[in-house]
């Protein structure tokens, strides 16, 4: 019920205005977003790369109205890969959304884009990573990150995500994988059709499981992006017992989210690198976490009015 009030509120317009342009707003939103400005994300970065963590960076921003637009936010993003570059951010990269770079306008468009920022990733020994959105997206996305994969000098330099709520993830690891693609595997953060997507939260987690061992027995470098301990633990036995070396994955989480956790899986030699997103546009992305968990208003509003 909750959940699915955030979701619904993470879509609305007038709310979102709001919030974004309000100092109380922007306030709250410090907890999941590292701030409004490159800089900020760039300190963000460097701190957690002083502890021993690696970063993506995601300038935030979804669904752009015009093709100036999605040009600005690419802008952004050739920023972030020079930012990268001229901090020393030695495992650093980026991950953007294809909505952002005008994929409902003209696919062309957000797929030059595309092509644009991994030779920029290429140059700058980075990585490129297209988020996963909404189900109407999944197969575009495939689609085009297969095809820029495939360009001269741009093997393992980009990459997408998998969603475990989605029944069609098997088949699309698989694919992705034989082309030699690096997969982040997520849970999945859109509200899906019972159709498409598990819709109850233990299938969804037993599917994580299933993938994550189709992706550790791959023979390709993968992140495993989740928060939850009891898939964490799992994971951990089955790498142990299978001795799949811990540097041939890595574990990744959310900017804010189980800092505990995170510190703790570097101590013990795993790999873990955190979503960093920043920017004006906060307001969806807040919003879904708050969705992932309702409890997060509470806190968030308690340490609001501490300080
Ligand atoms: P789950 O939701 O079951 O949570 C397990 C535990 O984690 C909770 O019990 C709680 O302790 C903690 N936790 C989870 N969310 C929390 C929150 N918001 N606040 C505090 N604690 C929380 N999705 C997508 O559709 N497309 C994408 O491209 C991405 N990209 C992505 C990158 C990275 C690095 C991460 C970590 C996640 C994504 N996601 C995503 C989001 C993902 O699909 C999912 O919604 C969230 O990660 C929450 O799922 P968990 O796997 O953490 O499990």
């Amino acid at each position: 019920m909750l959940r699915s009030t955030f979701i619904a509120l993470s879509t609305n317009k007038p709310l979102r205005r709001f919030s974004e342009r309000s100092a109380v707003g922007r306030r709250l939103s410090s907890r999941f977003v590292a701030g409004m400005e490159i800089d900020e994300v760039m300190r963000a970065a460097l701190s957690l790369q002083n502890l021993g963590i690696a970063s993506t960076l995601d300038a935030l921003g979804e669904s752009v109205h015009s093709a100036e637009e999605a040009q600005k936010h690419a802008t952004t993003y050739h920023q972030l890969l020079d930012g990268i570059t001229r901090h020393k951010l030695t495992d650093s990269n980026v991950s953007l959304k294809l909505t952002q770079m005008g994929m409902d306008l003209d696919p062309s468009l957000a797929e030059s884009i595309v092509r644009d920022l991994t030779a920029h990733a290429v140059q700058a020994n980075s990585f490129v990573r297209v988020d996963m959105e909404g189900s109407p997206y999944t197969q575009a996305t495939i689609d085009l990150v297969r095809r820029v994969h495939s360009l001269p000098g741009n093997r393992g330099r980009i990459g997408t995500v998998i969603q475990a709520y989605l029944y069609r993830s098997e088949a699309d690891i698989k694919t992705l994988t034989a082309d030699g693609i690096r997969i982040r595997l997520c849970k999945g953060a859109y509200k899906e059709p019972a159709e498409l997507a598990f819709p109850a939260k233990k299938d969804v987690d037993a599917n994580y499981i299933k993938l994550t061992r189709q992706l550790l027995t791959s023979g390709i470098f993968h992140g495993l992006a989740t928060h939850d301990e009891a898939i964490i633990r799992d994971t951990k036995r089955f790498v142990d017992e299978n001795k799949i070396s811990r540097d041939s994955f890595e574990f990744q989480m959310l900017y804010g989210i189980r800092r505990d956790l995170q510190h703790a899986l570097v101590k013990e030699g795993f790999r873990m690198r955190v979503y960093i997103p920043f920017g004006p546009e906060w307001y969806p992305y807040f919003m879904r976490r708050l969705a992932e968990r309702p409890a997060n208003a509470i806190f968030i509003a308690k340490q609001f009015f501490r300080n």
